[in-house]
């Protein structure tokens, strides 16, 4: 598989192609003109575009990752919402994250029933004096809060897949690179061409026209997990950090490494030091896979970052982790380099 960098460039009528107009600063990485959003995926693609209604009007950057969070999470064709793959019991639970210029946060995780957990994140963050809510508590909040209960009815894909997973299961938990690294189908929700459940997140951070950074990150979780589990995603510092001195990062990929290293707050301390975005992420996979290199050939992990000037850096661990990147100039996916 290709070893390229892969361009693909997708017309938005709005949005015209000039990428010959970004500049690059002094150690030839490109900086990109705010606002600018940046998601993990090629699906990314589509949940920068809910963000850039906010920001092309010069709307907060905490309004656009939201927006890019929530589409995310009703996409037919992307897989971190109640339609995703459900744990090893069946139920559908969700996870999700979000932080904004001024270091405030909000988190939940293993929540059910709830159609955008974004949101739950954004009202917790907002409204109370906490930063984390998980299960029932964030359920009851949720719906304290005007949320709608949804059925826990499975996607009819979700269904398919899951009963085909109970074939083989012997109940436990799979983490294979197949069902990690692939891009999203656009055709079946949750489950890929060759009928393996797909494992993915939407992270996205976006700077704002007022220099603001913000972040958010959502998913469903690895595929068929024990009831329960909670990867990174919702972890301030793990699958989502924002220091608006400095930068924005997030992650995709098996949560477990990513929260080992406290991933993003890595990143943003190495930014901080003067690394690039690109070279804090490449350190970051670095010792991911150094503490373990032989289990690093099965599992994927993607960051991505965004620095305050505008710089956008990604590296992954395996090929094919895309992220997506638009602001009035560019709007494109880009092929991750990876450790591997
Ligand atoms: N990165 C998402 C998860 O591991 O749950």
């Amino acid at each position: 598989m290709p070893n390229r960098r892969k361009f693909i460039q997708l017309s938005i009528a709005s949005l015209p192609l000039l990428a010959s107009c970004q500049t690059a600063n002094t150690n030839n990485t490109q900086i990109y003109k705010k606002p600018v959003v940046v998601s993990t995926w090629d699906s990314g693609i589509r949940a920068n575009a809910a963000a850039w209604k906010v920001l092309q009007q010069n709307g907060y950057a905490l309004d656009a990752v939201e927006e890019a969070s929530k589409y995310a999470e009703i996409e037919k064709s992307c897989c971190v919402g109640l339609a995703a793959n459900p744990d090893r019991d069946g139920k559908v639970t969700l996870d999700a994250s979000i932080m904004d210029d001024k270091g405030n946060c909000g988190g939940v995780a293993f929540l059910q029933h709830i159609q955008h957990p974004i949101s739950v994140a954004r009202k917790l963050m907002e409204t109370t004096p906490h930063v984390f809510m998980v299960g029932e508590g964030a359920e009851q909040f949720a719906l304290q809060n005007g949320f709608e209960k949804m059925s826990d009815q499975l996607s009819p894909e979700a269904q398919a897949s899951y009963k085909k997973w109970l074939e083989k299961s012997e109940y436990k938990p799979v983490i294979n690179i197949e069902n990690l690294t692939k891009p999203q189908s656009q055709t079946a929700p949750n489950v890929l061409e060759n009928g393996k459940p797909n494992h993915d997140t939407m992270g996205t951070i976006a700077l704002d026209a007022n220099g603001n950074l913000c972040g958010s990150c959502t998913t469903s979780g690895m595929a068929f997990k024990m009831r329960g589990r909670v990867g990174d995603s919702p972890i301030i510092g793990a699958g989502l950090f924002v220091d608006n001195e400095v930068g924005a990062a997030t992650s995709s990929g098996l949560g477990e490494e990513v929260i080992r290293i406290c991933g993003t707050h890595l990143i943003i301390e190495l930014m901080r030091q003067g690394w690039t975005p690109e070279n804090a992420c490449k350190e970051a996979i670095n010792r991911i896979v150094k503490r373990n290199p032989e289990k690093a050939k099965d599992f994927q992990v993607g960051f991505i970052a965004l620095s305050k000037k505008g710089e956008v850096g990604a590296f992954a661990v395996q090929k094919e982790f895309t992220y997506s990147i638009t602001n009035n100039e560019i709007n494109q996916v880009f092929e991750s380099k990876s450790y591997f």
